[in-house]
C-alpha cells in the first residue's frame, strides 16, 4: 500500500516533469515555427544580443567584428558550397557511423538487422546522468589560462557546486572515462576545429581545460596567428583562438561564427552599411582551413532571431542575392536552410578529406523561468537532477539538426535532452551582471555541463 503510494507520487512526479518537458519542446517548436512570435520577442532578443556577446562578456570578451575578418578572407575563397545531395545510401560504414547510427536510417537497415538483436544501436544522447566523485575533471579555479572568468562559477558568490558532481552514463554506449593523456595521444598531430556561437566557445574552453587538467603550462602554444586569429583593428579580441601542445602536437580552435552564414560587408569602406548573411555559404574561415581540421565540431542556435539580426546588421543573402523569398524571411525557415546547406557542404568535402569527422551539435537549452532575462526571469534552483535523470527518447529535440544530418556523414552531437535535465548548471544569478538583476541561464557554469559534451565527443573521434 504505502509503497503503492510511493510509486503513484513518483509517477506523478515523473508525468509532470514529462508534461514540463513536452510543454518545452512545443514552445521551442512554435519558437521556430512562427515568425511573428520571434518578432514580438524582442526583448529576449537583446537579452541573447548582449547576455552572449555583450554583457556578460568581460572586458578582453567583448564584441568580435567576425565581418571584418571574414571579409578579408572573402577574396581567396569564392567557393560556392555544393547542394547537391550526397548519395544517401551505400556510403562506407566508418566506426562512428555504427555508434551513432540510431539517428541515420541506414543503422536500422537490413544490413544490420542480423546483429542488432545482440548488439543494441549506441546513441549517446539516451542514458542518465549519475553521481561521480572523480569530478570535476578540472579545477574551477586553477583554469584560469583558458576558462572565461565570467564563466568560472567558482570565482562568483555561488556556494553550491553539486552540479559539478555528475557524470553522463549513455545506455548502449561504450563511453569510457575521459583520459587526458590517451586522449591526446589518440589526438596526435591532429587538428580540433570548434565553430559556433559563445555555447561553442564554452565547449573549447571546456576541451581545453580537460586536455591541460586545467594547469597552466609551457607545453601550450598559442598558435592564433597561423589561423589569421589576431585581433582585428579597432576590435577588443579576435574571432577565435589556437592553441597547440607541444607534446602531442594537437591543435584545438574556436571561431566565432555564431551563425555560420558567411559574412561580407555590404560595402568595405563603410561598416555600418550592413552584413550580407550568405544563408547559403558555409563561412569563409572554414572554407579556408578545412584542410588542416581532423575534427570539426559546429554549432548555431542562439543568434537566429529578429533582434540579433537587426543589431548586428545581418542581411539575408540567398544565391549571392538579398533575399526574395518570404518564406525564408521567417527566421526559423532561414536557419534550417543554412544549418542543412552547412552540413551538405561538409558531407560534399568528407570524400576529399577522409580523416576529417565533422559533429553538428544540436542546440544547448536556455532556463529561464517566469521571465526572461530582462523581466526577472530566473534559473534559481540549486538542485542537481530535480527533473529528473534520464532520457528515454531515440529522437533528438533539435529537429533542425536532426533532419540536415540525416543521409549524410555529419554525425549529430545531441546534447539537448540531456542538457535539459541540468537547469541548475548555469551561471544564473551569480553572473558578472547580477547586480543589475540580470540573470545568465543560457551559459553554463565551467567546469560543468559543457565537460559532458566533450566527453560525448572525445568518445567517437
Ligand atoms: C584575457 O585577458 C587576460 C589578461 O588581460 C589574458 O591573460 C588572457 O589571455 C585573455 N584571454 C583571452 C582568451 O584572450
Ligand atoms: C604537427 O601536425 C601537423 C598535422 O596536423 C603536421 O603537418 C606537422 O608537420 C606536425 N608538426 C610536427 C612538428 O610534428
Ligand atoms: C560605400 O561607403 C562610402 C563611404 O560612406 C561611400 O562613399 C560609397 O558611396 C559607398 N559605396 C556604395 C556602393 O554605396
Ligand atoms: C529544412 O530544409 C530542408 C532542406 O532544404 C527541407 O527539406 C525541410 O523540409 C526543411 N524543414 C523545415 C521544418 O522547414
Amino acid at each position: 500500500m504505502k509503497g503503492g503510494n510511493s510509486f503513484r507520487s513518483r509517477g506523478r512526479k515523473f508525468s509532470s516533469g514529462l508534461l514540463a518537458l513536452l510543454f518545452a519542446t512545443v514552445l521551442l517548436w512554435i519558437w521556430e515555427k512562427n515568425p511573428f512570435i520571434n518578432t514580438l520577442q524582442s526583448a529576449q532578443d537583446q537579452f541573447l544580443l548582449s547576455s552572449s556577446e555583450f554583457i556578460f562578456d568581460m572586458p578582453n570578451d567583448s564584441m568580435v567584428s567576425a565581418h571584418h575578418k571574414e571579409h578579408t578572407d572573402e577574396k581567396d575563397a569564392n567557393v560556392t558550397p555544393k547542394i547537391s545531395r550526397k548519395a544517401e545510401q551505400g556510403s562506407d560504414n566508418s566506426v562512428m557511423e555504427k555508434s551513432t547510427s540510431a539517428l541515420s536510417p541506414k543503422g536500422k537497415g537490413a544490413r544490420h538487422s542480423k546483429s542488432s538483436s545482440k548488439r543494441k544501436v549506441c546513441n549517446y544522447a539516451k542514458g542518465r546522468w549519475v553521481a561521480d566523485k572523480g569530478r570535476p575533471l578540472y579545477s574551477g579555479f586553477g583554469c584560469k589560462q583558458w576558462l572565461s572568468e565570467m564563466w568560472a562559477c567558482r570565482l562568483t558568490q555561488r556556494t553550491d557546486f553539486s552540479y559539478e558532481g555528475y557524470q553522463w552514463q549513455p545506455e548502449n554506449c561504450e563511453m569510457p572515462e575521459f583520459e587526458r593523456s590517451s586522449f591526446l595521444r589518440r589526438m596526435q598531430d591532429k587538428t580540433i576545429a570548434f565553430i559556433g556561437d559563445s555555447l561553442g566557445r564554452q565547449q573549447f574552453q571546456s576541451l581545453m581545460c580537460m586536455v591541460t587538467g586545467g594547469e597552466e603550462s609551457p607545453d601550450v602554444e598559442d598558435v592564433g596567428v597561423n589561423y589569421g586569429l589576431v585581433i582585428p583593428p579597432g576590435a577588443i579580441r579576435p574571432d577565435g583562438w589556437a592553441f597547440r601542445l607541444r607534446s602531442t602536437n594537437t591543435t584545438i580552435l574556436y571561431y566565432w561564427s555564431a551563425s555560420l552564414c558567411d559574412l561580407e560587408l555590404l560595402n568595405i569602406t563603410d561598416p555600418s552599411a550592413g552584413v550580407a548573411m550568405h544563408l547559403d555559404r558555409p563561412p569563409a574561415f572554414m572554407r579556408k582551413f578545412l584542410d588542416t581540421f581532423d575534427v570539426l565540431v559546429l554549432n548555431t542556435g542562439h543568434h537566429w532571431n529578429r533582434g540579433k539580426l537587426n543589431a548586428n546588421k545581418w542581411v539575408m543573402y540567398v544565391n549571392g542575392r538579398p533575399n526574395e523569398d518570404r518564406n525564408l524571411a521567417a527566421i526559423g525557415n532561414a536557419k534550417n536552410l543554412t544549418v542543412h546547406s552547412v552540413v551538405r557542404w561538409v558531407d560534399s568535402q568528407l570524400p576529399s578529406h577522409p580523416r576529417l569527422k565533422s559533429f553538428f551539435r544540436t542546440i544547448s537549452p536556455r532556463h529561464f523561468l517566469n521571465g526572461e532575462w530582462n523581466t526577472g526571469g530566473s534559473c534559481d534552483n540549486m538542485s542537481p537532477l530535480s527533473k529528473g535523470s534520464v532520457v528515454s527518447q531515440d529522437e533528438s529535440n533539435d529537429l533542425v539538426v536532426q533532419s540536415a544530418v540525416r543521409g549524410t556523414k555529419v554525425k549529430i552531437l545531441d546534447i539537448t535532452a540531456l542538457s535539459e535535465l541540468r537547469d541548475e548548471g548555469h551561471i544564473s544569478r551569480f553572473s558578472a551582471k547580477a547586480s543589475d538583476g540580470v540573470k545568465d541561464c543560457l551559459h553554463w557554469c565551467l567546469p560543468g555541463i559543457p565537460d559532458t559534451w566533450n566527453e560525448i565527443l572525445c568518445a567517437q573521434v
